[in-house]
């Protein structure tokens, strides 16, 4: 993907004139190599999930989509979704069940409907099941499309305490349903919305709690009209914040386009700006900026409870993952339980091994662990890094030092010349 990142453009401009999928408006792209245009969905890179694809000199022409569609989310189908989910509810967790397959809850003794599933048949659905779906659908982890990793309950629990901290009463949680289903269960002040183009949820919910949407085109799956959902939406309240957990991979100059036309709604409708928390990897620090120049990057190490490397277990370094916000940063206090603390000279929160430099004038480390400050570079580097004289910078203390070695055989080989031309003499 980073390859693809570095020669794969994408272009946002006309977006509403594109061509549709069915996950709404598809996104343009071009080639480094030749630059030639396409379109190409803008939900899933993987082509058995969405085969659109059309070259920009095409869409003239009538193209046909063979593929199997994503179900029509019509207010009909909504109706008959929320009915049996009520009828599921009211019965024992041993008659409820649930389909892998259809994605779909239902009464026990509709089970003969699915008797080719058997394999993908679960029973005893209790109450928490049917609260936190995040916790009985099977987690979609493909790495060209939705990427469902979860948040580990610590990582949940900073986050509500960020939102209560600053007074928040709305939220939307785009890519984020374990917050949504906390929310919605424990607090009570904050009147939480999950946004997401996992459309097994709406089973699970009515359509002020839930709306399959597309984060990467700002599109409304469900037959309804954008504009309107979004408007409703976004007009709510005056402390609203918006949670976004992009799956891995995904481009981020689609998501900045989203966000900003969640900004012009609030603003036709004389609302606050809404306080965005964007989650990423530190690494990706300078990219946000360029996209997203009202943002910048707390200390805050995101844990993932079913990702390998993002995880609280057995990793040595901590999590990459960071939050991103347009919201002072003296604002958003951070767990004292969890090893942050206030740096006054900052005015804002670090991680407890982050030290202030005075020399560059803040607490410098990104990776959440210790930097020292470097002289002769004149800036804070990784602890673990030693300067080289040949690189002239800071570099990992066993790098291939490649300028050194051109230096080396360069003395080596003028060396030689020098010998053999004693030889001739
Ligand atoms: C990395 S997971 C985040 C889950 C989150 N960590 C949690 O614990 O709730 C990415 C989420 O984004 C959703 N997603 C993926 N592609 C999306 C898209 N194009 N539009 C909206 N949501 C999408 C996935 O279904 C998934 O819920
Ligand atoms: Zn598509
Ligand atoms: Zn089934
Ligand atoms: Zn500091
Ligand atoms: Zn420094
Ligand atoms: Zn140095
Ligand atoms: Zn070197």
């Amino acid at each position: 993907m980073e390859e693809e990142n570095k020669t794969i453009t994408v272009h946002m401009e006309t977006l509403d004139l594109h061509p549709q999928c069915s996950h709404g408006p598809t996104l343009l792209f071009s080639r480094g190599t030749d630059g030639k245009k396409f379109y190409s969905c803008a939900a899933y890179r993987d082509k058995k999930k969405c085969p659109f694809f059309l070259w920009e000199d095409q869409s003239g022409e009538k193209y046909v989509q063979q593929f199997e569609r994503d179900p029509i989310i019509s207010k009909m189908l909504r109706y008959k979704l929320q009915s049996r989910y009520e009828l599921v509810k009211g019965l024992k967790p041993e008659d409820r069940m649930y389909c892998d397959k259809c994605n779909q809850l239902f009464p026990k003794i509709e089970k003969v409907n699915h008797l080719d599933h058997e394999e993908m048949l679960r029973d005893n659905i209790d109450d928490y099941n049917l609260s936190h779906p995040s916790q009985l659908l099977r987690p979609i982890q493909e790495t060209k499309g939705e990427s469902q990793y979860f948040f580990t309950d610590t990582t949940i629990d900073a986050f509500i305490s960020i939102f209560k901290s600053l007074g928040i009463t709305s939220l939307i949680c785009l890519g984020a349903p374990t917050v949504h289903e906390k929310i919605v269960c424990e607090v009570s002040e904050i009147n939480s919305t999950l946004l997401d183009i996992d459309h097994r949820h709406i089973q699970f919910y009515e359509c002020n709690r839930f709306r399959w949407f597309n984060m990467f085109n700002c599109h409304v799956l469900e037959e309804c009209d954008t504009e309107i959902v979004l408007e409703d939406l976004l007009s709510q309240t005056e402390s609203m914040a918006l949670l976004l957990d992009p799956p891995f991979g995904g481009r981020l100059e689609p998501i900045a386009y989203t966000l900003k036309k969640f900004d012009e709604i609030r603003k036709k409708n004389n609302k606050n700006i809404l306080s965005k928390f964007l989650i990423l990897p530190y690494f990706m620090e300078r990219h946000v900026i360029n996209c997203l120049p009202e943002m910048t990057m707390l200390d805050y190490k995101v844990d993932y409870v079913n990702h390998k490397k993002f995880n609280d277990s057995g990793r040595n370094k901590g999590s990459p993952i960071r939050l991103f916000t347009n919201v002072n940063q003296a604002k958003v206090a951070l767990p004292v339980e969890e090893n942050y603390k206030f740096c006054e000279e900052c005015d804002r929160w670090v991680c407890s091994e982050n030290f202030h430099c005075y020399q560059c004038g803040g607490c410098m480390s990104k990776n959440g662990r210790k930097y020292i400050h470097c002289n002769l570079c004149k800036k804070c580097v990784k602890k673990t890094w030693k300067h080289c004289k040949g690189c002239r910078k800071c570099c990992l203390p066993d790098h291939r030092c490649t300028n050194s070695i051109i230096k080396r055989s360069s003395v080596n080989s003028n060396a030689k010349k020098g010998q053999k031309k004693q030889k001739k003499n």
